[in-house]
């Protein structure tokens, strides 16, 4: 017997003829099969179905400092001082200086409050003003420009002049510059560049605002943005987005998840709050527990798409939030249907016949958005009082009647309509992702209603997934892909996590996230890689594929309360090996995807039938561990990749050996 951890157990004994089979690989490892060998048999003559084109996505929400402190540019925390109600966090005084948040002095009604500082004793020899150390750290790179903008206001006398500057963390001034007039009575908006000279990249450093002449000025709206993606204003952060590209994502849902819905119905994604000039939005607080200003906003989330080329996928607002706040069908839901129109007008509306659409132009973007798929709510199945039905079809038929073309997607079983997509979602260990790879293969088919798997994850590994996640992973996406008549879209869950402060309720609300990230580097967990490698390497057609001798592990399930419901301790029989097969129709290469999740390696036969001829050359990516809690980290970014390489002895009929905790894909030139 062949131990793969304590409580797994392979079948097979071994016999003394397998014992003697030792196989030399394409690649160089030596395997000895402890069982009959499994047979991998692929139809070249028969497409199942299309790969469907929505394959495969992005799911995002504010979770885990994913925009604030993550993808979204801006440098400063609490840039609008609405982060705590009472106190200033996140901003420090220096010099003598006091602060305080003063409502008395609001910018405007959406960022009603403003940071006073006084600083009645600063001299040229002794400045005063205020400190702020950023998401974990403000990084700065060498010879870059970084635009800092604020509003000021000042009480009668004080004229400045205002130091503006970033330093070091030990006290080296690294950039400065200097506001020396323009701060009057009245709130004035100040534009400057603060470019960096020669310097090792780092995140140890601070954003300062200091006065060399005592006075009282106050604050608001103080922002720092190093060069985004794509060079947009109050965009993107380049090294997240570089990842994400890799992904090659045919769409993105957004803006949640949990996000979309908010604890309370005040604090739900609020679409029309969220466009426009960033100094004229109120921000609000994500059910994470911390402050967005919501400076990543409905029009921001349209121009990631664009510049990743997906489309949206729009989750609407469906009147339930997650403390169980609902909103009755009928007349009360009216004006939250109708907001939900008025957002898909403002993604596709026409810039000069559409109310929104004119606003959409107004705000910079006069091109409409594509959008095919818009989704009621999010995990309406928590929605106890049954009211999902009645809201779901109010949306349902308010959207299609306006949109006859759009899909609608429901997030929970609905009986009053029949939606276009059912929206699923699995969390799940490595052994229950592996015991669910063939959850779709025996799904009935013919009714209406399709399958996004909107979140998904195995949750292995933290703060990002391990191997082991990988493996699970690649084994359900082994099962979406080989379904694709059934699951249209899927998309993993979540997508980003700040790694910097990893203690509860710090940086990190959610374990086992796809791509970790300081204020400074990023890397993807080998998660993201099996993604990469299954987004990137696939055909458009689905062939049909059957096997034998599928090895298995005993799965030991302790006892556990589902649903209310004890269920007794049981040994599952679970398979280790998966895999699916899929054909690029006009090349003709066959993409054999192939997971071995077992400790050892796993000689397998592959026979390939109804094609004229494949070649015995081709191409392999594997993805591999040594063991399955190996991982990347900051420190270690690229620990677990994919490596891509030729490979020989392919064929109609070949045998080949897959390592160990291992994803492959095997690209066969074929007739
Ligand atoms: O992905 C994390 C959360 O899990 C999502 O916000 C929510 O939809 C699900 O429960």
């Amino acid at each position: 017997m062949i131990l793969i951890k304590s409580r797994l157990r392979l079948h097979y004994r071994p016999t003394l003829a397998s014992l003697l089979t030792i196989f030399v690989s394409a690649t160089p490892t030596f395997a000895l099969t402890n069982g009959p060998i499994p047979v991998l048999q692929i139809k070249a003559d028969q497409v199942t179905t299309p790969v469907s084109p929505m394959l495969y996505g992005l799911m995002t929400e504010e979770i885990n400092y994913s925009y604030e402190g993550g993808l979204y540019g801006e440098l400063i925390r609490n840039r609008s001082f609405k982060a705590n109600p009472t106190n200033a966090v996140f901003w420090s005084a220096i010099g003598g200086a006091a602060i305080s948040l003063d409502p008395t002095m609001p910018l405007n009604d959406a960022l009603n409050v403003s940071l006073k500082l006084e600083a009645p004793n600063a001299s040229k020899e002794a400045p005063a003003g205020i400190v702020n150390g950023g998401y974990w750290g403000i990084p700065l790179r060498p010879h870059t420009s970084y635009h800092v903008s604020f509003y000021a206001r000042a009480a009668n006398g004080f004229g400045g002049p205002l130091t503006v500057s970033l330093e070091s963390t030990n006290g080296k001034t690294l950039a400065s510059v200097e506001v020396t007039a323009g701060i009057t009575g009245n709130w004035t908006k100040f534009d400057l560049e603060l470019k960096t000279k020669r310097l090792k990249p780092s995140k140890e450093n601070i954003f300062k605002i200091t006065t060399a002449a005592p006075g009282t000025v106050w604050l608001q709206q103080i922002s720092l943005f190093p060069p985004t993606f794509n060079h947009r204003s109050n965009g993107n952060r380049p090294d997240l987005m570089a990842l994400l590209a890799d992904m090659h994502p045919k769409f993105l849902r957004l803006p949640g998840g949990n996000y979309l819905e908010g604890d309370y119905l005040n604090e739900r994604f609020d679409w029309k709050k969220t466009i426009g000039d960033v100094a004229q939005r109120p921000g609000h607080r994500s059910p994470w527990n911390y402050w967005s200003t919501d400076g990543l906003g409905l029009l921001e989330y349209l121009e990631w798409c664009e510049d990743l080329q997906m489309e949206p996928l729009l989750a609407v607002f469906a009147g339930y939030t997650l403390r169980h706040d609902y909103v009755q069908p009928g007349s009360e839901l009216e004006p939250y249907v109708q907001d939900a129109l008025d957002e898909i007008e403002y993604v596709t509306g026409d810039a000069t016949t559409t109310k929104w659409g004119a606003r959409r132009a107004q705000d910079g973007h006069p091109t409409p958005f594509p959008l095919h798929y818009v989704e009621v709510g999010n995990e309406d199945e928590f929605d106890r009082s049954g009211s999902y039905d009645g809201r779901f079809t109010q949306f349902f038929n308010a959207i299609k009647a306006k949109y006859p073309n759009l899909q609608v997607i429901a997030t929970a079983n609905v009986k009053s309509s029949v939606p276009d997509l059912l929206d699923e979602h699995y969390y799940r260990s490595q052994e229950e992702m592996e015991a669910q790879s063939h959850l779709y293969d025996t799904r009935e088919r013919g009714g209406r209603t399709k399958v996004f798997v909107g979140e998904w994850a195995t949750r292995v590994g933290s703060p990002t997934p391990n191997m082991a996640g990988a493996l699970g992973d690649a084994a359900w996406m082994c099962c979406m892909e080989r379904n694709s008549d059934l699951v249209l879209m899927h998309s993993y869950a979540p997508l980003f996590v700040n790694v910097s402060d990893l203690g509860q309720g710090r940086s990190m609300q959610w374990r086992s996230d796809l791509i970790g990230y300081d204020a400074l580097t990023s890397y993807g967990s080998p998660s993201y890689y099996a993604q990469v490698m299954f987004s990137s390497r696939h055909g458009d057609q689905v062939l049909a594929t059957d096997s034998q001798n599928i090895p298995t592990y005993d799965w030991h399930v302790p006892a556990r309360r589902r649903n209310g419901v004890e269920q007794p301790a049981s040994t599952r029989q679970v398979p280790s090996l998966f895999f699916d097969a899929t054909r690029a129709s006009a090349s003709g290469t066959i993409y054999l995807k192939v997971v071995n999740r077992a400790a050892t390696p796993q000689l397998v036969k592959v026979e390939i039938s109804g094609a004229a001829s494949i070649a015995a050359k081709g191409l392999a990516t594997v993805l591999k561990a040594d063991k399955p809690d190996d991982t990347n980290s900051l420190q270690d970014p690229r620990k677990i990749v994919p490596v891509t390489g030729k490979t020989k002895g392919l064929g109609a009929n070949f045998t080949r050996t897959f390592p160990p905790y291992s994803i492959s894909v095997l690209e066969l030139r074929a007739k």
